[in-house]
Parts: C-alpha cells; structure tokens; sequence
C-alpha cells in the first residue's frame, strides 16, 4: 500500500509538494482552507481527504493546529509536512504526538521566534549581529543611538514584512512614532555584506545535502529579494564548504532533527553572519531552481524524508545553473502590464507568472508580497545566468499615466 502524508498548507510555492506526491503514488491529506482545498482537490489525483481552516485564522499558527490534529486522527499517516512558516508549529505537535519523522518541536518553536533563535546562536557561539529584543521599540532607544544604523524587525514574520534598516536618529524617532505600538520587536546592528541562504537536508540531525544560493535585494531601507542563485558552491566553492559547516551548527544549535532547512546569512570578513534560520522549504521559487540545479526533484525528497525514507543523492549530472528573478515598479503608478509576453519567452526563462493585475496600484517593494512578477532561470553556465538576471531586472513594467 502506499504510503500517507498529511501536508499542511499548499499556497502556489508549495504545489510542488503536490507534483511529487502524484510522481511518488503517496495519499495526501490536506490541511486548507476550505476554496483552496476544494481547487486542488480537483487538480491532483493524490489528494484522497482535507481538513479545513477557518480563512480568519489562516494568519496564525494556531489556526492550523486543530484541523492537522483532526486529520492525522483520521488518516493515521506516515508523515505529516508543514510547507511553510505559519504550519511549522502545528507539524511540529502532531509529528510530536504521533512520533512521526520531523524538525522537532524545539527546532520548530526556534524557527517561529527571531529572538530565540538569537538566544541559541549566541548559545552556541555563532557569528551574529548585536541584538536586543524590547518590548516595544522606545526601550530600545539609548542602544540603538549608540549602533546606527540599525534593523529593527518582527519576531515571527516572513517575506521582509517589518523589516526596515534605520540610519540616522531622525529615522529612528520616525519608526517610534510608526512602530511603538507593535510591541515586541528585535533591534539589530546592521551588517553589512553580500547576503547568501544555505539549504539543507537534514536526517535524525545530520545534514546529508547542503547547497549555496547567492541573494540580490533591494538593499536598504526594506531588502526585498530580488533573485537567487542556486548551486552557487560551485561558483565558490570555499564559501560552500564553510556554508555546510555553518549549516551543521545551526542544525545542531536548534536541535533539528529530520526535514528541510535553510539559514540565510551575510558574509563579514572570514565570517558567515547569522540572519535567520527556518525549518521549512525556502519559498520564492527556490525549490524549483535547485531542483534544476541539483538534476533531483527536492519536494519529493523532502516528502521522502517526512515519511521515514532515506534521503538518496542524485548522480551527477551536467551541472545547471539556475535561479529565480522578480520584477519590481521602479516608481508608483497604477500597472498597465508587466510586458511578460515579451521576456517570458526569453531564452533560459523556463517558467514565469505575474502576481499583480491590470490596474492595481504598484510602487518600488516594501516587502517580497509589492513584487509584480517572477521568473524559474536556467542557464548551461553562471554567466549566462548572471546576464539573464541582469536583463531581467531592466524590465521596467508600463504604468499609466
Ligand atoms: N541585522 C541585519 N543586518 C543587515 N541586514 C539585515 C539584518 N537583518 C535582516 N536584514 C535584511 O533583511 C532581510 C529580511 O530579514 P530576515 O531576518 O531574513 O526576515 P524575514 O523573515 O522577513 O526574511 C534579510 O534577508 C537581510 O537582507
Ligand atoms: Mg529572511
């Protein structure tokens, strides 16, 4: 009989998980809510049952907790997967509950909590920025004066939402009158330096597959991702093995025990500073890219993983080298059109879509959700990869006048 797995969440990212359940012949169970069920239920033949989340509780982590227990009662699966941020938690309790492979609830309690994860790296003596978390952004006025510039962000949100670089003591008083009433937030000295994630599978604690992706963002104030490089250990190959060692670390500093990570960092120096870390599959579009770039398909490994199996590395292959690019307003407007008939034909662009419709207000990205469009890259060789990009980001989307 094939085996079951209950996936909790499956935005548009997250699909993939979908595709590689019908290739792997596994029964999902979907936790969803009920219109975003009911359409995938009709496009993947794997789905055999739902548990629905109520759409007002959809922002929040417990909103997912019980319909996942209600369903892994029901189905008895032989793994349970969280495919992003907001349903760590809640697969976290029933891997827990029901001794099934996973993160853990340690490594996912850190993973939801910017200052825990804080606490462990110093814990662990990982490279990392200053930091002080406040209860509200005021308290932190007297460390902040003496480290400008400084970030100031969320606890637990994702996507650069929140996140805001303060350079000067105007600014400062500026985000106190914006954000004193968010209440708890994370003040950090801001580090400069090219930003990278690692990505890492992960069995019973050991990393068995670590891969490097380089970043392009929007730099200050709101560093929003603008492209990603995969494979890039094979552009740097020092970087990559100091980037697996970090990986291990940060594996072992969280107490992670089975799934997919990634940390993102910047580089100092000789060192990897710490930004974040995560147990969940990175999003925009970086498991297709890696996919491509590794010749594996990474959602049915990790599937693999939540079900017990063991991870199996793919031969090697004529490297690819592959990534993902978005299209951003350079000034606001209202969109006429993205222009995707033209570069989404572009060679080396193998899949594409547009997020923003006709006539809706548009401005340069505060955060990942302002981006208009985005693009699945590959390329034989990183330079071609690199100009892609390049022409990409010239784009400019037609706004009305
Ligand atoms: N201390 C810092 N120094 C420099 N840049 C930072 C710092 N913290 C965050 N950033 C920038 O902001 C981005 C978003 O912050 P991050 O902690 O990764 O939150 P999110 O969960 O929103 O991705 C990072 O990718 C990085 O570019
Ligand atoms: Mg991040």
């Amino acid at each position: 009989m094939s085996a079951t797995v209950v996936l909790i969440g499956a935005a548009p990212m997250a699909e993939g998980y979908l595709r590689a359940a019908e290739r792997l012949g596994l029964r999902v169970g979907l936790v969803e809510t009920a219109d975003r069920a009911a359409a995938l239920r009709g496009r993947y033949d794997c789905v055999v049952d739902t548990a629905e989340v109520d759409p007002a509780l959809a922002g929040r982590d417990d909103g997912w907790i019980r319909p996942t227990d209600a369903l892994v009662r029901r189905l008895r699966p032989d793994g349970v997967l969280a495919s992003s941020e907001i349903h760590v938690l809640a697969g976290a309790m029933a891997q827990e509950q029901h001794r099934l492979p996973g993160p853990g609830l340690d490594a996912a309690a850190v993973s939801r909590d910017k200052a825990q994860q804080r606490f462990r790296f110093a814990a662990a003596g990982l490279a990392q920025p200053e930091h002080l978390k406040v209860p509200r952004l005021s308290a932190a006025t007297d460390w902040a004066s003496a480290r400008l510039p400084v970030v100031v962000k969320p606890l637990n949100r994702a996507g650069s939402d929140g996140v805001e670089r303060i350079g000067s003591p105007a600014e400062w008083s500026d985000a106190v009158r914006r954000r004193e009433a968010e209440g708890q937030l994370l003040v950090e000295e801001y580090v400069e330096g090219q930003e990278y994630s690692w990505e890492g599978l992960v069995a019973d604690g050991r990393v068995c597959f670590g891969s490097l992706t380089r970043k392009l963002t929007t730099g200050a104030p709101d560093f929003v991702e603008l492209a990603h490089f995969s494979g890039h250990e094979r552009v740097d190959p020092g970087l990559g093995r100091a980037a697996d060692a970090l990986g291990q670390a940060v594996a072992d500093a969280i107490r992670m025990r089975t799934g997919i990570m990634f940390v993102e960092f910047r580089t100092r120096g000789d060192d990897l500073v710490i930004m974040e870390v995560a147990v969940r599959a990175p999003g925009d579009h970086c498991m297709d890219a890696m996919s491509i770039a590794y010749g594996v398909d990474l959602f049915g490994e990790v599937l693999n993983l939540a079900v017990g199996s063991a991870f199996r590395p793919a031969p090697e292959l004529e490297p690819r080298y592959s990534g993902s690019c978005f299209l951003v307003a350079d000034r606001p407007g209202v969109l006429e059109s993205a222009g995707e008939t033209e570069w989404a034909a572009w060679p080396g662009v193998v899949r594409s879509g547009v997020d923003a419709r006709p006539g809706t207000p548009v401005g340069p990205p505060r955060s990942s959700a302002d981006r208009l469009g985005w693009a699945l890259l590959d390329c034989p060789d990183p330079a071609e990869l690199t100009r892609l990009v390049h022409r990409l980001r010239s784009v400019r989307p037609v706004l009305a006048r």
